[in-house]
């Protein structure tokens, strides 16, 4: 497991992966990039549905894509949305992200063409787990 990483090229892959979003109803394009502990990066991004409710967020299909493949162990996820937005990942996405990495890593676009960096315990304590 790496326990360090370029941030910067994290966001930059999560930047890069924003470019394929399908999101023609909010027009927010969302691009993930999930750092496996093997050192792969899975990317992702939002995909919208014309019944609204069925919209993919880009932390979720990144998740679903890396386990899919057969990766579970994740080290740090970078998330970027507009260039101008602040963009942490929804409630609903800290959830699935937890599922996995309830330590993870979170970097997010912060509007200023930076990024903050903040630990998943920080964005969602008392995670939710079964007995
Ligand atoms: N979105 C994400 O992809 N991730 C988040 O954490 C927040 C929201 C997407 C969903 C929708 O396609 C668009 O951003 C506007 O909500």
């Amino acid at each position: 497991m790496p326990n360090t990483f370029d941030e910067g090229a994290l966001m930059a892959a999560a930047r890069a992966a924003r470019e394929h979003s399908y999101s023609p109803y909010s027009a927010f394009a969302v691009g993930a990039a999930l750092l496996c502990e093997d050192g792969s990066i899975v990317t992702s991004c939002n995909v919208e549905n014309a019944s609204y409710r069925l919209t993919n967020c880009a932390e979720a299909v990144a998740v679903a894509s890396a386990v899919s493949q057969g990766k579970r162990r994740f080290s740090a996820i970078a998330i970027a949305g507009p260039p101008e937005s602040v963009t942490p990942p929804c409630g609903a996405c800290r959830q699935v992200l937890a599922e996995f990495a309830p330590s993870l890593t979170v970097l997010y676009s912060n509007g200023k063409e930076s990024h903050a960096t903040v630990s998943l315990e920080t964005l969602l304590p008392a995670q939710f787990e079964l007995p």
